[in-house]
Formats: C-alpha cells, sequence, structure tokens
C-alpha cells in the first residue's frame, strides 16, 4: 500500500527516520545508552585481525561506508569486495575470521556465493539482512537485522540507511571490544546515532527544494557526484540512484580524484552534485568545486549551515541539518535518493520498476 504516495519508492523514502529508529532500538540500549546486539546475534570483534565485507549495488555501498567506520572506531582492517568479484580475486582468507555480508533481499546470487566460498574456507560468517526469512539469513552464523520492512521500490532507499544504522552500531561494538573507544567515546557516538531519526525526518523537509531541480536534470546527458571520507560512497550512491530510475548517466567519484580524469567531462552541460559536510576534509572539496566551477559546472551542494557559508557560486546549495560527522551518510543519502526520484518523476520513468532491473538478482 503506498498510502498517500505517488510511488513506493517515495513511501520508502519518506519512511526512513521512523525504520532507521526501529532499527537502530534493536542495537542500542536506550538506558544505559550503549549498543546491545540483538539477542541471538552476540558477537566479540575482540580477536579478529581483519574484517572481509561482501556485497552488491547499494549494500556494497553501505559496506563502503562502515570500512571507513571500523578502521576508525575499531582499527580494524577491513577488505571490501563487489560480491560478484570477491572469488576471482582469490583473497588468502583466515580461518575463524569473519566475513560480513550485506543484502536487503538476503537472496542475491553473488553474495549467496560469496558466503559459501567463506565459509567453505572455515569464516565465520555474519549477515547484515533485511528479509529474516531469506537464504542469506538462514545460512549466516550470526544475523545482523535491520528492520526496514518490506521495500518494493527496485531502487533501494530505506534498506541503504538502514544498513548503516546496523553497521555504525557493530562498529562501535568492535571500538569497544578492541579497547579502542572508551565508554565515554561509545556514549557519544551512540548519542549522534539516537538522534538521527529526528535529522532524518528535517531532511525529508528540503525535498521542495530538491524538486525544483529535477528539471535542470532531466535534461542532463551526464551528472557527476563527488565526495570524500564517508561522503564519498554517498556520491556513489548518488549516481547509482539517479541511473537505475532516470536512466541518465551518473557516476560517482571520490572529489580527489577529479582532476586524474573527470574533469574532462566538465562543461555547462554537466551537474555536479557535491556532498560536502563542513568537516575537516570540507576545505578541500571547495577547491575542487571552484576547479569545477571555473569550467563552467553548474554545482549543487549538498552542506550544513557552516558550509554553506563557506560556498562560492552554485546551481543550487541544499543545506541539510548540522550533525555529527559519524552519521553525515546516513542524512546525505537522503537528498540524493531524492533528488533521483524527483527527476524520474519529472521524466515519467517507471520509477518503482524501472527497465531492465529486478529487486531482487537471483543469477550471477
Ligand atoms: O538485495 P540486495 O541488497 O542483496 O541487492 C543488492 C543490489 O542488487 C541492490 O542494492 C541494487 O543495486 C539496487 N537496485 C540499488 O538500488
Amino acid at each position: 500500500d503506498k498510502g498517500a504516495h505517488r510511488h513506493f519508492m517515495s513511501k520508502e523514502i519518506a519512511e526512513q527516520p521512523e525504520v532507521v529508529g526501529h532499527t537502530l532500538v534493536r542495537f542500542i540500549d536506550m538506558t544505559s545508552g550503549r549498543v546491545r546486539l540483538p539477542a541471538g546475534g552476540d558477537f566479540d570483534f575482540s580477536g579478529l585481525d581483519r574484517l572481509a565485507i561482501s556485497a552488491c549495488g547499494t549494500a556494497y555501498y553501505a559496506g563502503l561506508v562502515a570500512r571507513y567506520w571500523f578502521e576508525k572506531f575499531a582499527r580494524l582492517p577491513v577488505d571490501i569486495d563487489i560480491a560478484s568479484e570477491f572469488r576471482y580475486r582469490e583473497p588468502p582468507l583466515t580461518p575463524g575470521g569473519l566475513a560480513l555480508m550485506i543484502s536487503q533481499s538476503g537472496e542475491t546470487a553473488d553474495t549467496l556465493a560469496t558466503l559459501r566460498h567463506c565459509r567453505a574456507q572455515g569464516m565465520k560468517i555474519g549477515a547484515v539482512v533485511n528479509v529474516p526469512t531469506s537464504t542469506i539469513a538462514r545460512e549466516a552464523d550470526v544475523v545482523f537485522p535491520t528492520v526496514a520492512g518490506v521495500e518494493v521500490g527496485v531502487a533501494s532507499t530505506k534498506a541503504f540507511t538502514c544498513q548503516l544504522a546496523v553497521l555504525a552500531a557493530l562498529a562501535i561494538k568492535a571500538g569497544r571490544d578492541r579497547k579502542v573507544l572508551s565508554e565515554e567515546d561509545e556514549a557519544k557516538l551512540v548519542a549522534s546515532l539516537i538522534e538521527l531519526p529526528r535529522l532524518m525526518a528535517e531532511t525529508l523537509r528540503l525535498e521542495p527544494q530538491i524538486e525544483k531541480l529535477a528539471q535542470t536534470f532531466s535534461k542532463a546527458l551526464d551528472v557527476l557526484y563527488l565526495g570524500r571520507g564517508t561522503s564519498y560512497p554517498i556520491a556513489l550512491e548518488g549516481a547509482l540512484k539517479l541511473k537505475e530510475i532516470s536512466y541518465i548517466h551518473a557516476e560517482g567519484y571520490a572529489a580527489g580524484e577529479l582532476k586524474h580524469g573527470p574533469i574532462a567531462l566538465v562543461d555547462e552541460n554537466v551537474p555536479v552534485v557535491v556532498l560536502a559536510p563542513y568537516d575537516a576534509l570540507f576545505e578541500k572539496t571547495a577547491s575542487n568545486m571552484q576547479e569545477v566551477a571555473a569550467r563552467g559546472g553548474r554545482i549543487v551542494l549538498i552542506t550544513d549551515r557552516e558550509g554553506a557559508g563557506h560556498a562560492g557560486d552554485t546551481l543550487a546549495t541544499i543545506v541539510v541539518p548540522d550533525s555529527y560527522a559519524f552519521v553525515s551518510p546516513l542524512i546525505y543519502a537522503i537528498p540524493v535518493q531524492l533528488l533521483a526520484y524527483h527527476t524520474a518523476v519529472f521524466m515519467g520513468t517507471d520509477v518503482d520498476q524501472p527497465r531492465n532491473l529486478a529487486k531482487s538478482v537471483t543469477v550471477e
């Protein structure tokens, strides 16, 4: 049931504050303000020397964000691969090590094949999965459930932010287990997670401003998305969303890669979406923005209040609520979802069931 929404995708985007809240409640003890893994899903990260993450599409981008978190907060080195490539790389795997699969459907063929490969190598399998009855959930040793509810739109939205919420909690737990985070550090990080539903709801109010960009984007043949740090995977995700449902060619790049090639594409016909919270990396991304502007590129800057104050000339500056840098991926995901959605609606494509795509990819 789409309720008052025109498409499932729009309903699922709007549900995010609520379902991220439901997911967090499963991983956080609200009275102590500490991470507490769900019953049956406890895992001790202290003995690990590496973590292997594998997933496809949007779930893979959630894994890319998680790599920054696990490495920063738990000093745990992360190997991450697109599931369809994992086995061909033949990575040396540590028996007894943890392999983490991320999947909304729990049925993605490549992710399942990777799970079985890792199991055969003696690894323990964790799964961040949305469908509790799925094959991946059944075959994993430990399930870390996302509580996104049924996701109908082929373009994943709420499952993605719920995956991020689970992975954020796991990274904090790993930081505690590995004695990298103090109790005080943990309390601060958890407090910023608890704020998320409210901040995400506030971010959704930017929809009318974002909708106004749909016409411009609908005329573009190519769109670039740039970000640094954890905003880089969100740039990749934004580009994937736009491609999937509007069929406009879009690419996400690490902002620092711009001058290593993609800047050759930039002219006044190429909108460039820049994801840049005002954090330690802002100044560097701002100088990439100037390089785009100097070539006539039209910039849509997604930033916070402080960042907006430091922005140069843009086609639009979308100001999301201030947040801790840690949780910014869950906030910045929303404007890029809305931008893709409204561009597709403006173009009249089949938003919930885009051409050539299936909700779950059960062949390799
Ligand atoms: O069900 P899964 O999370 O395993 O699916 C993985 C990808 O097929 C999926 O995220 C795909 O990229 C989506 N259509 C993205 O919107």
